[in-house]
Order: structure tokens, then C-alpha cells, then sequence
């Protein structure tokens, strides 16, 4: 029997299809938060909805993204060798279905989508109206498959607002799994 293309390993003994929709399942429970990741090399800007985010050392301050290889944003992440983490209002939720695919930029007004950004110190577009932004440049990079890893050094943040932050479990979104 074949199994398409449900991704192993699968435990001895397991059918595949019911471990798949477990593993899933338990995959989307993993408690995440919601962003837009801003990147730019050259002219050229865009921002994306992303959940795999986290803080991965301390000393320095390094962050990590985990973006498709066959996203837009992987080639600028790739060429422009830097990233802007926005945090979104609670209030914001619908931006998220806004970034699913590459933005259309209009650099006169500021704007990627119609929402407003500002510019970081690396060049990458930071959402607005976020609560809170981190302004990385990429220190290194990790071929995951279907996805690459981009650890990036905080060279500057800003905002900090108390306001309630974007996460998962506000949206019916899932991703990944
Ligand atoms: C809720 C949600 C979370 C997402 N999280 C990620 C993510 O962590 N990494 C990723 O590469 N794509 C993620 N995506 C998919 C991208 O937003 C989408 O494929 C992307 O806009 C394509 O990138 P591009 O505009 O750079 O071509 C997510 C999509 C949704 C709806």
C-alpha cells in the first residue's frame, strides 16, 4: 500500500494516515505566535505572515525564522542578508490574510498591500502600526528541506506598546503540521 506522500517515519506497527492526522494535530498545538516578516534586498521589499518565530540565544540577541525555499521572501532573506520581525495588534488579525503572497509594493507612499511601513536600519519594512519590532541582519543560515532557518543577530528594536499581541489560537489559521 502506498501512502502518497505522508511524510515518515511512522512508528512500528502505526497507520500511517491516522499517525499523520495525530501528528499533525499535535504539531498544531504547539503554542505559536503570529508576525509579519519584513525583508528587502535592493528596491525590493515584502512582507509575509509567519508563525515559526523564536529567540534562540541570549547572548547575542538571535531570532529565528524558519521560511519556505520557494518563498519570495527566502530569495530577499538569501540576497539582502537581513529581516524585521513586526509584532501585530490583536486588533490587526485580518493583516495576516493579507501577506499569503508576495506583496505589491509602492515605494512612494510607503506601502506594501495598502498598509503602511517604515524602513529599519538593515532596510527591511517594519509593519506601522506594530506593537513591537525587531530589526535582525542574518548570521546564519540552515538548509531544513523544505524550509531554511535564518538566525538573525537584533541590531535594533522598537516599540514595545502594551497592547495585546497577535498569536495563533486569535485566528483559524493553521500552518504547517
Ligand atoms: C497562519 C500562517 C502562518 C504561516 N507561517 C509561515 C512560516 O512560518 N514560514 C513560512 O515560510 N511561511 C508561512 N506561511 C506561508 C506564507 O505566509 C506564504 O506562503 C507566503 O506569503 C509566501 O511567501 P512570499 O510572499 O514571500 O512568496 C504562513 C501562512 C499562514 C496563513
Amino acid at each position: 500500500m502506498s501512502h502518497g506522500d505522508l511524510v515518515g517515519p511512522f512508528p512500528e506497527g502505526a497507520d500511517p494516515e491516522e499517525y499523520d492526522r495525530l501528528r499533525r494535530r499535535v504539531l498544531w498545538q504547539l503554542p505559536m505566535g503570529l508576525y509579519l516578516l519584513g525583508t528587502s534586498s535592493g528596491e525590493a521589499k515584502n512582507l509575509m505572515t509567519l508563525n515559526w518565530a523564536m529567540q534562540v540565544s541570549a547572548r547575542p540577541k538571535q531570532v529565528a525564522v524558519s521560511v519556505e525555499s520557494s518563498a519570495v521572501s527566502h530569495d530577499l532573506l538569501a540576497e539582502g542578508g537581513c529581516f524585521a520581525l513586526s509584532l501585530v495588534d490583536r486588533e490587526d488579525r485580518a493583516l495576516a490574510r493579507k501577506f499569503v503572497k508576495p506583496a505589491a509594493h509602492d515605494a512612494a507612499s510607503r506601502r506594501l498591500n495598502g498598509v503602511a511601513y517604515e524602513t529599519a536600519a538593515t532596510g527591511a519594512p517594519i509593519l506601522a502600526a506594530a506593537v513591537g519590532w525587531l530589526d535582525c541582519e542574518v548570521r546564519q543560515q540552515v538548509s531544513l528541506g523544505s524550509h531554511t532557518l535564518f538566525v538573525g543577530e537584533v541590531v535594533a528594536a522598537g516599540g514595545g506598546r502594551d497592547a495585546a499581541v497577535l498569536r495563533m489560537e486569535d485566528t483559524r489559521m493553521s500552518y504547517g503540521g
